[in-house]
């Protein structure tokens, strides 16, 4: 390895600097590679404060307008893919700045009035996570429309429910899909939550005590479409919680998905055969003919694994940041980008394996009364007739326990077994079907199937209702990010 020094190529903060740093700490210290990803974002927040600066006076007007059109033909240029960074660029602020330089000349010096890289990489990156955030919605309501499907295509099927993964009571299948729809909008309300502390805007901490021009701060937020302004610089230059919390929401929703997937292939599997996987989302074995695999729920699942990563890495690299600023937190954004992409192909394919998997109702429905599983509802029977539960439980272990070691069902005794068991069996025989266990749950939250029906209908309705608000929201945003946005309006 060489000691020398090697030659890398100016920097917009070099006036204090008697050479150009080497090219290894450049290598090092680059972030373009990745940030380029929130470019538009970058402009689109010049824009706007540029647009300030000129109505404050700050500069002016036409200068303001000038650097604006020139902003602008950047942005073209990265439409048409005729614009690309260069590792001495450094970062994506400072190389948006150098493009915008060789358009326009001199004048862009003044863009950076009142203003650091430090807001600007996080107003960026905000603006990134909205729009990311909002997306996540999306796929995670597409997941919770798929449940609904499945559990509105098949509303009489009943299935063992399980705890321990032994076979507990029978359930309707489509009150344990409404458990993960459950889940799932427990997910988009966190979403939400992320989104509303993403949605700050902290341009004017400048690097981090605030600016010394008379920035108007509250018309740049409703040019850039932020809902509030950041009260404090410092906090607002080195808070990293939106992208922890995004990440958090993320994880949790992928230990969703992840449970889920461990379903489907546990239903899958040559032991249950509750649902076989269309062929279009399952895949086979190289050497064994007959091997159909749930792949794509596998993957759902060991997928969660590095978006739970991308987490801990960021939990790590903030817990020793003091106030304000640190180059730590250039190691925020791959993981949030990964996190993003991982939870939206995941999104995108596990809705459609579910809708297109058949449910085998009739293997479902027999393994429903196996096992005993109506045992609850037999020792319920006893304690309805006055029986103390604990002493109906005792009664009915001992019956399990017998009929277990005769190799013989509940429905295999005989009235005189019933009456021995206990002489209230006598009067009436104890419910002995799935349809008959279910139905009696008829509880808010339980499974009887009028429950479920409503439950479900509710589910559709608060679906819609979500679907509706995130389209006003996607509307807002992408009208903020549009080519012809004109500017804050009145206040
Ligand atoms: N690339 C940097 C980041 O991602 C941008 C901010 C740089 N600020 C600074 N003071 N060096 O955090």
């Amino acid at each position: 390895m060489s000691t020398e020094i090697q030659q890398g190529s100016a920097k917009a903060w070099g006036g204090r600097f008697a050479s150009t740093p080497d090219k290894r700490l450049e290598a090092f210290n680059a972030s373009v590679d990745f940030d380029v990803r929130f470019i538009r974002e970058d402009l689109r927040g010049s824009v706007a404060h540029v647009r300030m600066l000129g109505r404050q006076g700050i500069i002016p007007v036409e200068d303001a307008r000038t650097i604006e059109d020139g902003l602008w033909k950047v942005w073209d240029e990265v439409t048409a893919g005729e614009f690309a960074l260069t590792i001495a660029d450094e970062d994506v602020h400072t190389g948006a700045e150098r493009r915008l330089r060789e358009l326009i000349g001199p004048v862009t010096g003044k863009l950076h009035t009142g203003r650091s890289r430090n807001d600007q990489v996080a107003t960026d990156f905000r603006l990134w996570t909205k729009d990311a955030l909002l997306r996540l919605i999306s796929g995670t309501l597409d997941l919770i429309d798929a449940l609904l499907t499945v559990a509105g295509n098949n509303p009489d099927a009943i299935m063992p429910g399980y705890t321990h993964l032994q076979r507990a009571q029978p359930v309707l299948l489509a009150h344990h899909l409404l458990a993960y729809v459950e889940m799932f909008g427990r997910d988009v309300d966190r979403l939400k939550a992320a989104l509303r502390r993403t949605d700050v805007l902290v341009l004017g901490s400048a690097a981090m005590a605030g600016a010394t021009y008379p920035l108007d701060r509250e018309s740049v937020a409703r040019d850039l479409g932020f809902a509030t302004i950041s009260r404090n610089s410092m906090d607002g230059v080195s808070d990293r919680d939106f992208v922890l919390d995004a990440l958090a929401a993320g994880a949790i929703l992928m230990m969703h998905i992840s449970r889920l997937s461990e379903e489907i292939i546990f239903w899958s599997s040559g032991e249950a055969k509750y649902l076989t996987l269309s062929d279009a989302f399952s895949t086979g074995s190289s050497i064994m003919p007959q091997k159909k695999n749930a792949d794509v729920a596998e993957l759902a699942r060991g997928k969660t694994g590095r978006v739970y990563g991308n987490l801990m890495s960021l939990l790590t690299i903030m817990k020793g940041t003091p106030l304000t600023y640190n180059k730590d937190f250039q190691e925020d954004k791959e993981g949030l980008f990964d996190t993003v992409d991982t939870c939206l192909i995941v999104l995108d394919v596990v809705p459609p394996m579910l809708t297109t998997a058949t449910f085998n109702t009739d293997r479902m429905a027999a393994a429903a009364v196996g096992d005993f599983i109506l045992a609850t509802d037999v020792a319920d029977h006893l304690a309805k007739r006055g029986v103390p539960f604990r002493e109906a439980h005792e009664v009915v272990g001992k019956l399990v326990g017998e009929c277990s070691s005769r190799g013989i069902a509940f429905t295999d005794l005989t009235d005189e077994e019933w009456a021995e068991a206990h002489p209230l069996f006598a009067e009436q025989k104890p419910p002995l079907t799935a349809l008959e266990s279910v139905s009696a749950r008829d509880v808010p939250g339980g499974t009887a199937p009028n429950r479920v029906r409503a439950a479900r209908a509710a589910a559709l309705e608060a679906a819609a209702e979500e679907r509706a608000w995130l389209k006003g929201a996607q509307t807002r945003l992408a009208n903020v990010m549009s080519r012809n946005s004109t500017g804050p309006g009145a206040g």
